[in-house]
C-alpha cells in the first residue's frame, strides 16, 4: 500500500496478491463508501472489474454468488446495507445508450452505483466519483488505484488511508 503523492487527486494504491485479496479488498472498500456514490471501474478485459464488484457487494452484505456481469439487462441491482447498481458499459453501443438506462435517477438515490468500463462513458459521469483503475500486474497479480476526483469521493480515499 502506498500514497501517490504527486497526483492532483487524493489517491490510494493498493495490490492484490491473489483472487481472495481483490474481494478482501472489495469488502474493506465496502466499508468506506456512503450511499449516493458513484465507482468508476476501469482495466482491460479480465481485470479484475466483475471480482472487485463481488468484494463490494459482499461487503455490503450481499451474497457475491448474487453477483454476474450485467448483460441483457445491461444494470443488475443488489440489495445490501445500501442498494447497489451494477452497470456494465461493454456492450453498449454509446454513450446515449447508456444515459437511457436511467441514470440520472440511479446516481441520485441513495444507492452505490458501480460502473464496469466506465472509461467508454466519461461525459455521462458524476464530477465527484470514485475511480479505481485495476491493472494487470501478474498472471495472479493486480493494482488497483483508487482516487477520489471530487469531495466526497475524496473523504472515501482519506478513510481508506487511515
Ligand atoms: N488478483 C486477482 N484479482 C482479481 N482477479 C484475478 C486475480 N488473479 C487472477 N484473477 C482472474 O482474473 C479474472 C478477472 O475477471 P473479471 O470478470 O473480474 O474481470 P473484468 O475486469 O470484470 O473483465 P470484463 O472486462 O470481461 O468484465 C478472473 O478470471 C480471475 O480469476
Ligand atoms: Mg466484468
Amino acid at each position: 500500500m502506498a500514497t501517490a503523492p504527486d497526483s492532483q487527486f487524493p489517491t490510494i494504491i493498493l495490490d492484490s496478491q491473489e483472487e481472495s485479496e481483490t474481494l478482501a479488498l472489495g469488502q474493506r472498500l465496502a466499508g468506506a463508501l456512503e450511499p449516493g456514490l458513484v465507482v468508476a471501474l476501469q482495466g482491460n478485459l479480465g481485470a479484475g472489474k466483475t471480482r472487485l464488484v463481488k468484494g463490494i457487494a459482499s461487503g455490503a452484505g450481499v451474497d457475491p454468488r448474487e453477483v454476474t456481469s450485467p448483460t441483457f439487462v445491461l444494470v443488475n441491482e443488489y440489495s445490501g446495507r445500501w442498494p447497489i447498481y451494477h452497470f456494465d458499459t461493454y456492450r453498449l453501443t454509446s454513450g446515449v445508450a447508456f444515459a437511457e438506462l436511467g441514470i440520472d435517477e440511479y446516481f441520485a438515490g441513495d444507492g452505490i452505483s458501480l460502473v464496469e468500463w466506465a472509461d467508454r462513458v466519461p461525459d455521462w459521469l458524476p464530477p465527484d466519483r470514485l475511480e479505481v483503475t485495476i491493472e494487470v500486474t501478474g498472471e495472479q497479480t493486480r493494482r488497483l488505484t483508487i482516487r477520489g476526483l471530487g469531495p466526497r469521493a475524496a473523504e472515501v480515499v482519506r478513510r481508506l488511508n487511515s
